[in-house]
């Protein structure tokens, strides 16, 4: 893989010990990145893959435990059937091209979604890929599918119905819902980045994000480089979390 130049002067700004332990991305605005070319909107989605793997080795080689990336929602479905197709087809090529990349970085992949509603093929790419990474042992890399919030939500609560059925009443706390989510077993998002200039979460990891740092930039996805992704890192650690508490200062 062609690597870009690191800024080591961003770099040496990153405290190793204070890393967020799950970055979350939503990777937007590949169609408005097209547009400005006058090139069809899946020009956008294939260039986006080149800051996907930029996104990915950035966080795998500061030592980041857990990234997501939102690469599909539930209401991407509405797209004209073109471009979902389009997104499917360059979804599959990017996880047979990947593995033997992942598994050079050590990185394990794990998916979030209505995973089984997606095509049968990529259902059967992603097995693959999700089989042929799972002894990895270095970060994970979460892909959110067919992903969205309140599906997610409404799953959980779905399983912990039948659970109760089973059971007889249960008592639910917040962390037995939590373990009822797609993301069980994975920390919370510390830090949410969002490319474009929306300032909205469309729908996105809504019940993990409740004390995620925000940080937004106008670069469009397909322009994310590893400096962006070191920049989001400097300036998260630069903010003072106060969970609802007073704080240090
Ligand atoms: C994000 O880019 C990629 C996906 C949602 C799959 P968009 O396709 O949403 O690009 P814009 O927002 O139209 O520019
Ligand atoms: C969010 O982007 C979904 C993904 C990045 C996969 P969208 O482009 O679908 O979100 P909206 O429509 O602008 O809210
Ligand atoms: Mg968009």
């Amino acid at each position: 893989m062609k690597t870009e130049p690191v800024d080591q002067d961003l770099l040496k700004q990153i405290d190793l010990d204070r890393l967020p332990k799950h970055i979350a991305i939503i990777m937007d605005g590949n169609g408005r990145w097209a547009k400005r070319r006058r090139l069809p909107r899946i020009a956008g989605h294939r260039a986006g893959i080149r800051a996907v793997r930029q996104a990915v080795e950035a966080s795998a080689r500061v030592g980041i435990p857990y990234l997501t990336l939102y690469a599909f929602s539930v209401e991407n479905w509405k797209r004209p059937h073109t471009e979902v197709k389009l997104l499917m087809g360059l979804l599959r090529q990017y996880l047979k091209k990947e593995i033997n990349e992942l598994n050079r970085q050590n990185i394990r992949l794990e998916v979030i979604g209505r995973i089984n509603e997606l095509p049968k093929p990529v259902v059967d790419d992603l097995k693959n890929t999700l089989e042929e990474t799972r002894k990895n042992t270095g970060m994970r890399l979460v892909l959110a599918l067919n992903y969205g919030a309140r599906a997610e939500l409404v799953d959980a609560v779905q399983e912990l119905l039948e659970k109760a059925k089973q059971n007889g009443a249960i008592k639910v706390d917040e962390s037995m819902l939590s373990e009822h989510l797609y993301t069980r077993g994975f920390p919370d998002p510390d830090l949410l980045i969002r490319t474009s200039g929306e300032l909205r979460l469309s729908n996105f990891l809504l019940w993990q994000v409740a004390y995620a740092e925000l940080w937004v930039t106008e670069t469009l996805w397909p322009d994310f480089t590893q400096k962006d992704l070191f920049q989001a890192i400097v300036d998260f650690q630069k903010r003072e979390r106060r969970y609802g508490g007073l704080g240090l200062s």
